[in-house]
């Protein structure tokens, strides 16, 4: 059972910084995945990190303008006795107040009715517009409602405006509480990891490798994979969004393994792991391991307070570009490669994104021109990779790639915390050197 403590203490902070403004936060909706199925539902992360309540069709409503006691507001799919025979329990209203700590709840279906009355006096409705049209209808409405009652009286219109800097600044630090439950999926998400690659051989087809892993997930008590897990060997793993895990594992291939659990309150793992498929690298596969290798812990290692995501980006950056050089896959000055981004056809990303409630978590990585610095408590990958394939050309001036390079995919993705001593690898369980690799 969650402790519901901790999303009261969250309520508290996002109502002192929300000032006077009222802020509606909705639930997610379920989503068709074919004709009367729907996908199996997944909360928004916004409301779920104020609420903890795990149904679709909901609303929650924050009043600071409001009196103690009538501060936060859930609108919620009222009890249905023969619905919840069909699709499973709800809360209801009263559940809504006994359970999760709502001042008043109400059913979902007086929404539009109740929120005029309920937004009287804030200084500016926070709600973020473009994600459900049905609720931005309704609360459209009660702005311009609003709108028509300050012209009549002659005092200053009241602004909308997004909630989203506040909670996800709130969100970009996780506390105590969330970080044992990051480092719980992160343990599991690594230990699986170990589990698939132990079960790994040749003639096994990437997605036999999908279920042991997330079978592993599951026996280990998370939700699931916290996103399309990427099996993907050879070639393959040159697509970086690679999800149709359906290949034969071929001899003398490697396999790049992107997965990560959810747990039962949807905290993420975010690990990559990269493997000869038969227990031994060939030389090519080696040196450019090798390279990757030394990027991705250069770059934990400079996960340190203050630096920034684009300086870990930079660092790794600039190993890759060396070692590509070393190896004759790229040609010329190390910076001006770099700053012609003459590499792009072999390093296409990013090298890390926060990690929380999202895998991509939420929280700005630049402020205008400053980068981010980084905080104790902010949890990022990091996860450098090099993909040689004949998919983008070649830039002008750059070595044609010979063939015994094409088709090597590799990526190597740790989840790290940032504290005062320094980086903590969150996901060291799940090995990577070489010799450990290899049998
Ligand atoms: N699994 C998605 C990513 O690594 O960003
Ligand atoms: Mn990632
Ligand atoms: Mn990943």
């Amino acid at each position: 059972m969650i402790d519901l403590s901790k999303f009261s203490c969250r309520r508290e902070r996002f109502l002192a910084q929300l000032g006077g403004k009222a802020a509606i936060i909705p639930a997610a909706s379920l989503v068709t995945h074919h004709a009367d199925c729907d996908y199996p539902f997944r909360q928004d992360s916004d409301f779920w990190y104020l609420t903890g309540f795990d149904e679709p069709d909901a609303i929650a409503l924050f009043l600071p303008h409001r009196a103690i006691g009538e501060k936060f507001i859930l609108f919620v799919r009222p009890k249905e006795p023969v619905l919840e025979v069909w699709n499973g329990f709800r809360w209801g209203i009263e559940g809504a107040m006994s359970e999760f700590g709502a001042d008043c709840a109400h059913s979902i279906n007086d929404f539009s009715k109740l929120l005029s009355p309920y937004l009287k006096g804030a200084e500016a409705i926070a709600f973020r517009i473009g994600k459900s049209s049905s609720i931005e209808q309704i609360v459209l409405k009660a702005w311009a409602q609003e709108l028509d009652n300050v012209q009549r009286i002659g005092i200053p219109s009241i602004p909308l405006v997004d909630p989203s800097p506040i909670l996800h600044q709130l969100r970009l630090f996780k506390d105590s509480f969330e970080l044992a439950r990051m480092r719980e999926a992160v343990s599991i998400s690594a230990k699986a990891h170990e589990f698939v690659r132990s079960k790994t051989h040749p003639g096994m087809n990437e997605r036999e490798l999908q279920a042991i892993i997330e079978k592993y997930f599951l026996d280990n008590g998370a939700r699931g994979p916290g996103y399309g897990s990427i099996v993907a060997s050879g070639d393959n793993a040159c697509v970086l969004h690679y999800t149709q895990n359906n290949s034969p594992l071929c001899d003398g291939d490697l396999v790049l393994i992107d997965a990560g659990c959810s747990l039962h309150d949807y905290y993420n793992g975010d690990i990559t792991r990269t493997f000869p498929v038969n227990g031994h690298f060939s030389n090519e596969q080696r040196a450019l391991y090798e390279v990757v290798l030394v990027a991705q812990k250069a770059a934990l290692a400079s996960v340190v307070e203050g630096t920034d995501a684009e300086a870990i980006h930079l660092i790794a950056v600039r190993l890759l570009v060396e070692g590509l050089v070393d190896l004759g896959l790229l040609k010329g000055q190390v910076d001006s490669l770099i700053e012609q981004g003459a590499y792009k056809h072999l390093y296409m990303h990013r090298t890390g994104h926060w990690l929380g409630l999202d895998v991509h978590d939420v929280g700005a990585y630049r402020l205008g021109e400053y980068p981010v610095p980084l905080e104790p408590g902010m949890v990022l990958t990091v996860e450098p990779g090099i993909y040689v394939s004949d998919r983008i050309p070649v830039p002008d001036g750059q070595p044609s790639i010979k063939d015994r390079w094409k088709g090597i995919g590799i990526r190597i993705e740790d989840d790290v915390l940032v504290t005062k001593d320094g980086p903590e690898v969150l996901s060291l369980e799940a090995v990577k050197d070489i010799a450990e690799l290899e049998f």
